[in-house]
């Protein structure tokens, strides 16, 4: 589906914008929760407000749906409070899959529960990985290659592993600010060529690296990211995103990408938002659909 946008009188109307198809994976917040402390979002004396939670989600599900993605579900566990952001559980480029391995002891069991599903869906390859690896936390495709953060949570040397697991270039970016503990909490993907970040959540080398590879990146500021407005879901033209982050929703229509709001408040007091929510599936054929 192709978007045409509008302009004004003698401006340039931006670029039509193409969307594709996409298939996710869900966790349902049946068990969400904020009961240890992780990052510095989360403090387990503020109280969660569970129907909310599930409300907000259910929302974020009907959007997909609404715009023409298939999204597919894995149960959530009893004890497990934080399942919810299955992004961090893996990667899955070309049908082929790696699973996560957790820094924190409260987030380790998701890792084999999502390895289990990958296994039991015919994804390719599910794997363990033996360095800390925080799945789509930390791992962002753009395009042919892998975006890597590190710094606070995926080790730097899961990054080799990466690459080999899936034969793409990987490109490490550090993470300096622990706000942004995640490279999707500082880094959007938009299109295949194109990205939005938050400069002072990288140090200097990354930045410079940034640079060179999107000389034309969106650049976000903090009255974007204090709503986690960069942990967003692109199709390519359709920008699911923190319904907050006004700022860099003016960036994206400029540019003649279209801003579908959300809003996933309670989920920010985990420090999670709409991309941690949600793992792409890329290059994955459901065995069980009909055709
Ligand atoms: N409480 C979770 C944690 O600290 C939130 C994870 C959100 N995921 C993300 N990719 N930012 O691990």
């Amino acid at each position: 589906m192709t978007l045409m946008s509008q302009s004004g009188p003698g401006e340039r109307p931006p670029p039509a914008r193409t969307t594709t198809a996409r298939t996710y994976l869900m966790c349902p917040p049946t068990y969400f929760d904020v009961r240890y402390s992780i990052n510095e979002w989360m403090d387990p004396a503020e109280p969660v407000d569970t129907a909310l939670a599930q409300h907000q989600w259910q929302s974020l599900v009907d959007t997909y749906r609404r715009l023409g993605h298939r999204v597919h579900l894995v149960d959530a566990v009893p004890g497990l409070p934080d399942m919810v952001f299955v992004t961090d559980s893996g990667l899955v480029v070309d049908g082929v899959a790696l699973g996560a391995r957790y820094r924190s002891e409260h987030r380790a069991p998701e890792a084999e529960h999502v390895l289990h599903w990958f296994g039991e869906h015919a994804l390719k390859r599910p794997t363990r990985p033996e360095f800390v690896n925080e799945g789509e936390g930390d791992l962002l495709v753009v395009g042919d290659i892998i975006c890597a953060g590190t710094g606070f949570r995926t080790d730097e040397r899961a990054h080799a592993e990466v690459e080999q697991h899936f034969g793409r270039r990987v490109v490490t970016l550090r993470l300096v600010d622990p706000r942004y503990y995640h490279l999707n909490t500082a880094l959007g993907v938009i299109d295949d060529h194109t990205i939005a970040y938050l400069p002072s959540a990288f140090d200097e080398g990354s930045r410079a690296t940034l640079q060179s590879l999107f000389p034309d990146a969106i650049l976000a500021d903090e009255s974007d990211t204090e709503w986690l407005g960069l942990n967003l879901v692109s199709d390519g033209a359709n920008v699911v995103m923190a319904a907050q982050a006004h700022s860099l929703a003016a960036q994206l229509r400029e540019r003649g990408y279209r801003p579908i709001p959300v809003d996933l408040s309670e989920f920010l007091k985990s420090g999670g938002g709409i991309k941690c929510c949600t793992m792409e599936l890329r290059g994955w054929v459901d065995p069980e659909e009909p055709r």
